[in-house]
C-alpha cells in the first residue's frame, strides 16, 4: 500500500532507501541491492554525486562515448557525448569522416549577449515612470557593482537596461530587460543575482520618489531568460556537389535530393520538430558531457526555430554554381567555468579531452556536433532509410534483452551482416541457437 511520508529529505540515504522499498517494492531486497550496485566504492566520490542533489538514492548512468575525426576550423577534435540512443555516436563520427574528407567544419560566433528581466507591475503615468527610469539607471547599475565587479575586471557585465512598456499584451505590465555579457561562465547565477539587485534598487527608489505618491509598483519576478537569439554560434560545411558522390549515388542526385529535405522541414512543422529532434541527438549529448544545462538549451534552441512564428528547421542548405553549403544557427549559451564544470570528474575528464575550450569554442563545438548529427540523418533518411543503421546498432539491445552470452552475441552479429535486424529475427535466431 502507497502512503505519504513527512520528513523524507532529512531521513539518512539507507532510510530513504527502506522507506521506499517497503512502500513500492515486492522484492525489496532485490530493489535495494540494484541501488546499491550503482553506489561508488569511492566514498568521496559517491558522496559528491550525492550531494548534486536533494534525496539521492543512487546514480543513474548513462554512457559516455566519443566521437573522433571533427576537423574544426583546421583543428581536430574528439567529441564527447553522453547519450543512450544507439545510433547517435555512430551517425557522429561517419558525418564527421565524411566532412573531413571534404575540408571539414567551419564555425563563426555571431553573438554572446544574454538577457535577463526584471518583471513588474505599475499602475500610474507613463512619463513619469520614464523619466525616472533615466534618472536613475546608471544609480541602478552602481548598485551592482559589488556583484558585477569581477565579471567587469574580466571584460564582462550588465551591457544595458531597458525599461520596456508591456502594456500592449498585458495590462499593467513592464519589464526592465536587461542584456549581459558573462564570458566563459553560462551566467544564470551572475544574472539573476545581478537582477534581484536592479528590482529591489528599483523599487527602494520608486517608493522614496515623492512623483509615485499616487502610484503602485509591484515586482513579480527577476529571472534570466532562456531565450538568448544574440547568443548565436553558425556552424558549416560545403564542398563541391561532384565530391557528394557515393555508393553509386550521384552528387547532384544527393544534393538535390537532400535540399528537397531541408525544404520541407522549413515548411512542414511536423517534420521539423522530427528534424530538430535529430539535430538535438547531437547537441544534449555534449551538452550533458560538458556538464551544461541541457534543459535550458533545449528550451532556447525550440524557441529560436518558432522565431518567425512558425516551428521551422535549424539547418539550412544551398546548393548554387555547383556548392554544396549546409549550415546550422543556433542560440547557446553554455559555460565552461562553474557548475558542474570543476565538479564532475567526467565532465572535467571531457574539458580535457577537448583541448580545454572556452564558452566561444564549446558553442562553435556542440554545433558542429548538431550540424553533423543532421547531416548524418538527411543523409540516411534520403538514401538508404534510417531503419537498416538503427537496427543495426539496435541489435545488441535486444540480444542483451535476452541475456545473450557472448557467444551468441558474436555469432548473431555475424548472421546479421547479411541479414536484415528486426526483433523478431533477432528473437527467432536466438531461439534457433539455443535450441
Ligand atoms: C532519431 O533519433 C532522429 C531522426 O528521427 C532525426 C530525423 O528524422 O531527422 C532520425
Amino acid at each position: 500500500m502507497t502512503q505519504k511520508i513527512s520528513g523524507f529529505s532529512r531521513l539518512s540515504k539507507l532510510e530513504k532507501i527502506n522507506w521506499l522499498t517497503q512502500t513500492y517494492f515486492s522484492g525489496k531486497e532485490e530493489a535495494t541491492q540494484l541501488l546499491k550496485t550503482y553506489w561508488n566504492s569511492d566514498k568521496k566520490l559517491q558522496q559528491l554525486h550525492d550531494e548534486f542533489i536533494e534525496n539521492t538514492v543512487t546514480n543513474y548512468y548513462l554512457p559516455l562515448g566519443v566521437a573522433p575525426n571533427f576537423l574544426i576550423n583546421g583543428t581536430y577534435y574528439t567529441i564527447p557525448m553522453a547519450i543512450e540512443e544507439s545510433s547517435v555516436v555512430a551517425a557522429a563520427s561517419k558525418a564527421a569522416k565524411f566532412w573531413e574528407e571534404r575540408g571539414g567544419f567551419k564555425t563563426t560566433v555571431l553573438g554572446t549577449t544574454k538577457i535577463g528581466q526584471v518583471h513588474f507591475m505599475y499602475h500610474g503615468d507613463l512619463d513619469h515612470l520614464n523619466s525616472f527610469f533615466i534618472d536613475i539607471k546608471p544609480t541602478l547599475i552602481e548598485d551592482c557593482k559589488p556583484i558585477t565587479a569581477n565579471m567587469e575586471k574580466r571584460g564582462g557585465g550588465i551591457l544595458d537596461i531597458e525599461l520596456v512598456d508591456k502594456t500592449d499584451a498585458l495590462a499593467n505590465y513592464y519589464q526592465l530587460h536587461g542584456t549581459f555579457e558573462t564570458l566563459d561562465a553560462m551566467g544564470a547565477n551572475f544574472i539573476n543575482s545581478c537582477l534581484e539587485q536592479l528590482a529591489q534598487s528599483f523599487k527602494e527608489r520608486f517608493d522614496a520618489d515623492v512623483r509615485f505618491r499616487e502610484s503602485e509598483l509591484s515586482i513579480i519576478m527577476s529571472i534570466l531568460s532562456n531565450y538568448v537569439p544574440n547568443c548565436l554560434v553558425r556552424a558549416e560545411v560545403s564542398c563541391p556537389v561532384d565530391e557528394l558522390t557515393e555508393k553509386g549515388i550521384e552528387g547532384k542526385e544527393f544534393a538535390a535530393k537532400f535540399a528537397q529535405a531541408i525544404a520541407i522541414a522549413e515548411v512542414e512543422p511536423y517534420r521539423a520538430v522530427t528534424h530538430n529532434k535529430g539535430i538535438m541527438n547531437g547537441i544534449d549529448a555534449v551538452v550533458l558531457a560538458t556538464g551544461n544545462d541541457f534543459r535550458a538549451i533545449e528550451a532556447g534552441i525550440h524557441a529560436y526555430a518558432s522565431k518567425d512564428g512558425l516551428y521551422k528547421s535549424l539547418t539550412h542548405v544551398s546548393v548554387e554554381k555547383g556548392i554544396f553549403r549546409f549550415w546550422i544557427d543556433i542560440p547557446l549559451a553554455v559555460g565552461t567555468v562553474g557548475g558542474l564544470t570543476k565538479l564532475h570528474p567526467l565532465v572535467k575528464w571531457c574539458f580535457e579531452l577537448l583541448q580545454h575550450p572556452n564558452a566561444k569554442e564549446l558553442m562553435q563545438i556542440i554545433a558542429v556536433a548538431g550540424l553533423a548529427q543532421n547531416f548524418a540523418a538527411v543523409k540516411s533518411l534520403t538514401t538508404t532509410g534510417i531503419q537498416q543503421g538503427h537496427m543495426k546498432m539496435h541489435l545488441m539491445n535486444i540480444l542483451n534483452q535476452f541475456e545473450a552470452t557472448k557467444t551468441e552475441k558474436s555469432q548473431a552479429i555475424t548472421h546479421f551482416k547479411t541479414h536484415p535486424v528486426t526483433h523478431s529475427a533477432v528473437v527467432n535466431f536466438i531461439e534457433k541457437i539455443r535450441s
